[in-house]
């Protein structure tokens, strides 16, 4: 596996997996391992993140401690990434949430894109992709493409389930980007869906079909 691409071997994090895997886990359910997850995964992913010293006054005493010194963006490829996004608000409430409308065409497989909302000068230096499926890797690559015709220099990919051809698709095309995720998978099938993957994430995390 390459050196960027890392696969979280918390018990907490497999054992939520199993959980969202089962076809037996409803939406509402599904919505809540979404979050725990990607929390889980992004304290693994911000682990390099810069810190400024502050004094923080107790009840007792003045006390040394520390401040979050970058500006963190996360950037969820809708729909499937806004129970990751959300979460990851909860845990940095300072993040800048800038989302990427991206689908992808059922018979090409191809990306499409249709929103794009970013400012016109990147105001982070930070960029957290979010999006529970790396199936093919087109939707990623694409979405990396986007952020750095934009100037955004720090990029990081979190996601939940990949297949071993997306991983495989997104360290090729974009190998300073690194990738947090639960599992890599087995392969996808001919539909271009991850197996044994956990279906349609968006379907899954919305009730729809
Ligand atoms: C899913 C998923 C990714 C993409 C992954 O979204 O959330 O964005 O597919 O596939 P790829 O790696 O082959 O590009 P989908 O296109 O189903 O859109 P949705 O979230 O709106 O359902
Ligand atoms: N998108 C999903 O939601 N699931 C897959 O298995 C592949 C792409």
């Amino acid at each position: 596996m390459a050196e960027q691409v890392h696969v979280s071997r918390h018990p907490l994090v497999q054992h939520k997996l199993a959980l969202l895997r089962s076809n037996l886990t409803e939406p509402k359910k599904f919505r809540e391992l979404v979050r725990e997850m990607a929390q889980l995964l992004f304290y693994e992913a911000t682990q390099d993140l810069a810190l400024a010293p502050l004094t923080v006054q107790t009840p007792l005493a003045a006390c040394a401690g520390y401040e979050v010194a970058e500006r963190v963006g996360i950037m969820p490829i809708l729909r499937a990434g806004l129970g990751m996004a959300e979460a990851l608000t909860a845990m940095l409430p300072t993040v800048h949430v800038w989302h990427l409308g991206l689908y992808r065409d059922h018979e090409t497989l191809q990306p499409v894109t249709y929103y794009n909302k970013l400012p016109s000068v990147p105001d982070i230096d930070l960029s957290l992709i979010v999006d529970p499926m790396l199936a093919t890797g087109g939707s990623a690559v694409a979405a990396v493409d986007i952020l750095k015709r934009w100037g955004a220099r720090r990029i990081k990919y979190l996601g939940l389930i990949a297949a071993p051809e997306g991983v495989q698709h997104l360290s090729a095309a974009h190998p300073d980007v690194p990738i947090y995720l639960a599992a890599i998978d087995q392969h996808l099938n001919e539909l271009g869906y991850i197996v044994p993957g956990l279906g349609d994430a968006g379907d899954r995390q919305f009730g729809t079909s």
